[in-house]
């Protein structure tokens, strides 16, 4: 197979933004168990799935990890940053996802890994304080600070290839100013230390000048912004967001378009969510909540085209709800009463119960993402990695195109763009032709 780029030789240093969140230490345990033999990265589609090359005659179906040049589970080296300065295995444990035999099979590599210092502020996480953080007179100072850390990790492990993976706490929702316009007035703002440049910004902005691709697994509007899309541009790094895709949005992806494909009407969509672990006290503040509910409630409506279907979903009634619910911990429970009708306007309901695991559901969807968003980088794309929305509930995209929400399309999408990247042909389900008899 002639492929246009090779399997990397270095090493892939990840740095997790957060990485002693319930989210991060599931994805740094569950890496490391994995490459012990120690456990099975189910969720991950670059460690389990297959993908079709050709025709479906020639049965050709390898596993993406052997089709694509990707890094070896073996070649990640974990850093990052928090605001808690505890070890990865006392912030595990605190999350109380994994078990003790999970976390002790992998005791000794957690405990050597320590997060640097955050760049942190109240203003944008009411609910939490940072204990581990970084001070500096400006904004800019402070992205100076990231800046040499990321130089340092990658001096200190030798890296060839870097990425950084927000799973840091929802930000308060901050609406686009002028200054998150352009490279020039974010620069100033930075220096001026303006009031709407935020944590995650700081993060983005000192990694895109690293020449480090950024993905943002929270809805925090980082990296949607003109300033951030130009120096994406300039230094040619590739951006990923927004949003992990996991529990009741990754249903809802699936049964939207189910009722679109089958014309079937939506009178109502009532979602509610009882979580307790800390994601779920960062978002019972209001000002975070409506960062993610942002985010949750775009999805149906782009699905669903109300605009070329006004009799089947001109006047649906939509509610997002997120409970902070202490003792369900990181085991989130999500009910959908959906209200239907069909032939002649007849109702019908569907309800879903999804007792689903969070950060279970999250970690492999972050190692898919630094895996593919690095190939991205050696491939060479740069800008909003749109082929990637699959992995996202609020993909970004194109000012001039709308965003795909299906997690079909998405997955097509996806698959496609990995063909394209070995040179071989998309797949397009019409080489099976029906053969009419003349
Ligand atoms: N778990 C999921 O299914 C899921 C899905 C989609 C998105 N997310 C998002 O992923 C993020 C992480 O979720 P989680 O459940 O791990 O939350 P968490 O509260 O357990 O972890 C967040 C971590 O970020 C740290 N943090 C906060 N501000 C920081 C800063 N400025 N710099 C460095 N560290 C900082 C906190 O100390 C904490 O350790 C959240 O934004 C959440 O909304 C999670």
């Amino acid at each position: 197979m002639d492929s246009k780029i090779s399997k990397p030789s270095g090493k892939l240093g990840v740095l997790v933004v957060g990485m002693n969140g319930a989210v991060a230490t599931t994805f740094i345990a569950g890496t490391l168990a994995v490459r012990k033999g120690k456990g099975v990265p189910v969720g991950s589609l670059t460690q389990m799935g297959t993908i079709r090359i050709g025709k479906r005659s020639e049965n050709n179906f390898p596993k993406i990890k052997d089709f694509l040049p990707l890094h070896d589970l073996n070649d990640i080296v974990f850093g990052g940053w928090d605001i808690r300065q505890e070890n990865s295995f006392e912030a595990a444990s605190h999350a109380e996802v994994l078990n003790d035999k999970d976390l002790n099979n992998v005791r000794e590599e957690l405990e050597a890994l320590y997060p640097m210092k955050a760049v942190f502020d109240k203003n944008f996480v009411k609910r939490l304080d940072g204990e581990w953080v970084k001070s500096a007179t400006t904004k800019k100072d402070l992205v100076d600070q990231l800046r040499s850390d990321i130089r340092d990790f990658k001096k200190l492990h030798n890296l060839t290839d870097l990425v950084t993976v927000w799973c840091g706490s929802t930000e308060v929702f901050t609406p686009m100013e002028e200054v998150h316009s352009t490279i020039e007035k974010f620069e100033a703002g930075l220096a001026e230390n303006h009031p709407a440049i935020s944590p995650s910004m700081m993060y983005a902005w000192a990694s895109l000048l690293e020449n480090v691709p950024y993905i943002n697994g929270a809805p925090n509007l980082t990296v949607d912004m003109g300033a951030v899309f130009e120096l994406a541009e300039k230094q040619h790094v590739p951006i990923a967001g927004k949003d992990f895709k996991t529990g009741q949005t990754m249903v809802k992806t699936v049964i939207a378009p189910m009722l679109k494909v089958r014309m079937l009407g939506l009178d109502g969509w009532f979602s509610t969510n009882i979580l307790g672990n800390r994601d779920g006290e960062v978002l019972d503040d209001p000002g975070s909540f409506k960062t993610k509910e942002e985010s949750k409630l775009s999805v149906i409506e782009s699905i669903l085209q109300p605009e070329l279907y006004p009799e089947l979903y001109k006047d649906y009634y939509h509610k997002v709800r997120i409970n902070y619910y202490p003792p369900r911990k990181d085991n989130k429970e999500g009910w959908d009463n959906i209200d239907i009708f069909g032939w002649l306007g007849y109702p019908m309901q569907i309800k879903i119960d999804f007792l689903c695991r969070d950060s279970i559901l999250a970690a492999p969807i972050v190692l898919d993402l630094v895996l593919l968003t690095n190939l991205s980088q050696r491939v060479g794309f740069y800008g909003i990695q749109d082929w990637l929305s699959f992995y996202f509930k609020s993909p970004m995209h194109s000012p001039n195109v709308v965003p795909e929400h299906d997690l079909f399309i998405q997955h097509v999408k996806l698959k496609n763009t990995m063909r394209e990247i070995m040179d071989e042909e998309p797949v397009t389900h019409l080489d099976d032709k029906i053969r009419f008899l003349r």
